[in-house]
């Protein structure tokens, strides 16, 4: 979508899936049809991402505080994304899609972690679409796990405190080497962040939907991109500073 020779869509796309258990309570099913049901929308965002040739997507699907679930709910995140991970590989690969999961992921299962390096490797080589899934996240999980890191080459001597600046914490967090995401986008109809990537999206574009996760569709999702291209990034300047958006169809 280029408007004026100005690309407006975002290069990342971050999405909070929220809204799986109540769609579920709306239908008098229990939790877990709703997450069931939530897959199909995982597709069709990693479709459109695709489609409008996006760089990065990530989606929150499980976060450093869904733990606190109870034990059968999580169990059951669980094997759903054992049941993915597996079936949706061939997917990837013929969309050239590659794999990577952002999180803690020491907390999963040995098996979970091993079906999580594979699928990882098998889509290791796809140049397309970057599917960022973001397991047992948080976006303060993040932050600590960088400053550990940081705080390890001081003790041993390899980098100064003065050295520790914005830069180095940066690159020191998860996907350091994609960008920032440029339109965070939540389901559900909540309007809060729930700790996914706090340092990240400093100057995120926030959408909101009153959309269950699993209504999300094709037509919600280009709704959300073109809310995107309606938007004035302005980084601290003044709107003079900056060219105006207009709000082009995200599908030309
Ligand atoms: C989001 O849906 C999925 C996960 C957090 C794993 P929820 O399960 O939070 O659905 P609601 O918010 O209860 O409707
Ligand atoms: C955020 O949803 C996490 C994911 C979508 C994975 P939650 O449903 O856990 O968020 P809160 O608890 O309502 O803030
Ligand atoms: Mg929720």
């Amino acid at each position: 979508m280029e408007v004026d020779g100005v690309t407006r869509l975002p290069r990342h796309v971050a999405i909070v899936m929220d809204g799986n258990g109540r769609w579920a309570a709306q239908r008098k099913l229990p939790r877990h049809a709703g997450h069931q049901a939530g897959v199909k929308s995982v597709r069709t965002s990693v479709e459109q991402s695709v489609k409008h040739g996006i760089e990065v997507l990530t989606l929150f699907a499980f976060s450093s505080e869904n733990w606190k679930r109870p034990q059968k709910e999580v169990t059951l995140l669980m094997d759903l994304f054992m049941v993915a991970l597996q079936r949706e590989v061939k997917r990837l690969n013929r969309n050239n899609v590659q794999l990577r999961v952002i999180g803690d992921r020491s907390a999963f299962s040995g098996k979970l972690q091993q079906r999580i390096a594979s699928a990882e490797a098998d889509t290791a080589g796809n140049d397309g679409l970057v599917l960022q899934i973001a397991a047992n996240y948080g976006g303060r999980w993040d932050i600590v796990q960088a400053v550990r890191h940081l705080a390890k080459r001081v003790e041993s001597g390899e980098l100064s405190a003065d050295q520790i600046t914005e830069s180095a914490i940066a690159s020191a967090l998860s996907f350091s080497d994609l960008p920032d995401p440029d339109l965070f986008i939540r389901t559900g109809g909540e309007q809060r962040i729930s700790n996914f990537m706090l340092w990240q999206s400093a100057y995120t574009e926030l959408y909101f939907t009153d959309d269950y996760w699993p209504d999300f569709d094709a037509g919600a999702f280009d709704n959300a991109l073109h809310y995107y291209a309606g938007r004035q990034r302005r980084f601290g300047m003044t709107g003079e500073q900056v060219p105006t958006h207009t709000s082009p169809d995200p599908t030309d």
